[in-house]
C-alpha cells in the first residue's frame, strides 16, 4: 500500500473511531445516540447514567403538607463515567428537608430526563414529549455503608466534585435509591415497565458506545 493511502486510511479509521467511541461532548455537531427504543432496559440504563441530578418526591412529615407528596432536587451518580451500576447514589444530610421525610417513610419515587443532557435539545423534542426519554423509579432511598459507601463516594464525587468541601459538621451519608420497579417514556406506545432484575442485568458495556 502506498504511503498517501496508508495515511488516507488511517485516517478514516481514526475518524470512525472518534465518532464512534463518543468524545461527543466536546465535537461540535456530533449527536448522542439513544440505544434502540425496543430495548427498554438498556434505555433506563443509558438515561440512569447520563443524568447528574434528579428530581425526588417523597413522602411529606412536614405542616401543612404532612402526607402529600413532596418533590426535590438532588445531585445523584450512578457511578464514575462510563463506570454505570444502574443504581442511584445520594449524599445526604438529616438537616435537608426530604431527609426529615425519608426518616420517617423512605418510600419514594425519583424521575430523570436525557432533558438535562444536549439529545433533547440537539434534537429539538420538548422535556415532555416521549420522545426525550424519561425514566420514572420506584423505591425507597437506603443509607449505605462498608464497599458500597466507597463506591458511591467515588460515583458522587467524581461528578460532583464540590461536595468533598461541604462542611463535615452537617453530618452527610451516603444512600442509594433502591429500585423496585422502573417506567420508561421513550418514543410512542405508552409508559413501559422493567423489574429490577432485568434492569441490572442490561449490560452497560455495550451502551458504552452511545455514551459521550
Ligand atoms: C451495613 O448496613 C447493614 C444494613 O443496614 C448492616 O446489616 C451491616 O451490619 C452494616 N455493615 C457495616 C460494616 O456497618
Ligand atoms: C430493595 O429493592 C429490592 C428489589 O430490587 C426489593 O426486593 C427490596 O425489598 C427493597 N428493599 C427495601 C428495604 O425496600
Amino acid at each position: 500500500m502506498s504511503a498517501p493511502l496508508r495515511t488516507g486510511l488511517a485516517l478514516v479509521l481514526g475518524l470512525i473511531w472518534f465518532f464512534s467511541c463518543g468524545i461527543c461532548a466536546s465535537v461540535p455537531g456530533c449527536r448522542l445516540q439513544i440505544p434502540p427504543h425496543e430495548e427498554v432496559a438498556r434505555v433506563a440504563r443509558f438515561v440512569a447514567h447520563l443524568c447528574d441530578w434528579a428530581s425526588l418526591a417523597t413522602v411529606s412529615s412536614r405542616e401543612p403538607v404532612v402526607g402529600q407528596p413532596f418533590s426535590n432536587l438532588f445531585s445523584i451518580s450512578d457511578g464514575p463515567t462510563a463506570q454505570s451500576s444502574g443504581t442511584p447514589y445520594l449524599y445526604l444530610t438529616p438537616m435537608e428537608i426530604s431527609v426529615k421525610d425519608l426518616q420517617v417513610s423512605p418510600v419514594s419515587s425519583m424521575s430523570m430526563s436525557l432533558a438535562q443532557t444536549d439529545y433533547c435539545r440537539d434534537s429539538g423534542y420538548d422535556p415532555q414529549s416521549p420522545l426525550c426519554a424519561h425514566i420514572i423509579l420506584s423505591g425507597s432511598v437506603l443509607p449505605v455503608n462498608g464497599s458500597e459507601a466507597d463506591f458511591a463516594k467515588k460515583a458522587l464525587f467524581s461528578r460532583h466534585p464540590e461536595m468533598m468541601d461541604w462542611p463535615l459538621d452537617h453530618g452527610w451519608f451516603f444512600a442509594k435509591f433502591n429500585i423496585t420497579l422502573v417506567w420508561v417514556l421513550d418514543y410512542f406506545g405508552g409508559v413501559k415497565t422493567v423489574s429490577p432484575d432485568e434492569y441490572f442485568q442490561a449490560s452497560p458495556e455495550q451502551n458504552r458506545k452511545y455514551w459521550p
